[in-house]
């Protein structure tokens, strides 16, 4: 079944994604990559500090497909956030990445003192024709409202922890209510609690997996649900989520599994 988009201005973003966070072998990289396009997804999440973009590019240019094909995502590394030490690693991403263009590129992380400098560097390197849309990751809403006050243009996208153990929902008002697109990150709670009753029950009464149930809750948020995986059946299965829905009673349901869960780093007290 084909992967809906959400539009990001003139641009489509595929609404599933395989994050590669971890994957820092080549041939691990190499049969993930070339599962995840056997089974759909043509969107992929890198970022400066995974050191796999070299991998990516690779895997892509062997895969055959079209570039306008693909969506590649990559982020900026803290130590990349003096202006021109950005534009300089964005360059080096390019070439890695084997492409004339980044889909998407994000800051890593709201780091105090450098963000401001580093959102306009990006801005610049739109302008440039580099890079399509730029955005955030793990940004509260501090951060994204700092942002009003010298952004030219705001986030497409902000990238943050979300799953049914983090729902966050503040900060998912908050990004609906300004136009920014939720991306999922570790949508699986980077499998720390994959044993939760309920989460199980609507499996069960779905026929469908626990992974799947987790990510489906995702999709029905509306947000962009990045999971990782490097077992070919697993990356399957987490694109396998658009022949069913969760019921808004299911949904409900789910609500009551928030509780805070963070397994990442939490930005909610970077000043
Ligand atoms: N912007 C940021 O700061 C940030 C931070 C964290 C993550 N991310 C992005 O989000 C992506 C996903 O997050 P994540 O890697 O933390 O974790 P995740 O996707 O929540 O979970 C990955 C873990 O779950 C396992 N898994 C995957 N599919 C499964 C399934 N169907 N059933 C059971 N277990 C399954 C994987 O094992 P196997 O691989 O062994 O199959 C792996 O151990 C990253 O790769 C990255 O692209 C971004």
């Amino acid at each position: 079944m084909a992967v809906p988009t959400i539009t990001l201005g003139n641009y489509q973003i595929p609404q599933v994604g395989l994050g590669v966070w971890q994957v820092e072998n080549s041939e691990q990289f190499q049969t993930a990559f070339t599962a995840a396009v056997g089974a759909g997804y043509r969107h992929f999440d890198s970022a400066q500090v995974y050191k796999n973009e070299q991998m990516l590019g690779d895997a892509w240019v062997a895969s055959g497909l079209k570039r306008e094909e693909l969506f590649l995502t990559t982020k900026v590394w803290l130590d990349n956030f003096p202006a021109s030490r950005l534009k300089r690693s964005v360059d080096e991403s390019l070439q890695k990445l084997q492409t004339e263009y980044i889909d998407l590129l994000l800051l890593h992380f709201p780091v105090t003192g450098l963000r401001k400098g580093a959102w306009k560097a990006l801005e610049a390197v739109k302008a440039s024709g580099k890079v399509r849309n730029i955005g955030v990751s793990n940004y509260t809403i501090r951060h994204l409202e700092g942002m009003k006050k010298y952004a030219t243009e705001m986030p497409v996208i902000n990238q943050v922890e979300l799953h049914v153990f983090l729902q966050q929902p503040e900060l998912v008002d908050y990004c609906r209510e300004n136009g920014i697109v939720l991306e999922a990150y570790s949508p699986l709670a980077h499998g720390k609690d994959m044993k939760n009753e309920i989460v199980q029950q609507l499996a069960d009464k779905y026929g469908k997996s626990y992974a799947q149930i987790m990510l489906r809750w995702c999709i029905e948020e509306g947000m962009v649900v990045l999971p990782k995986s490097v077992t070919p059946s697993r990356i399957e299965e987490n694109i396998a989520l658009f022949d069913f829905a969760l019921s808004s009673e299911d949904l409900q349901t789910l609500k009551t599994c928030d509780r805070n869960l963070r397994t990442c780093w939490s930005p909610v007290r970077v000043p």
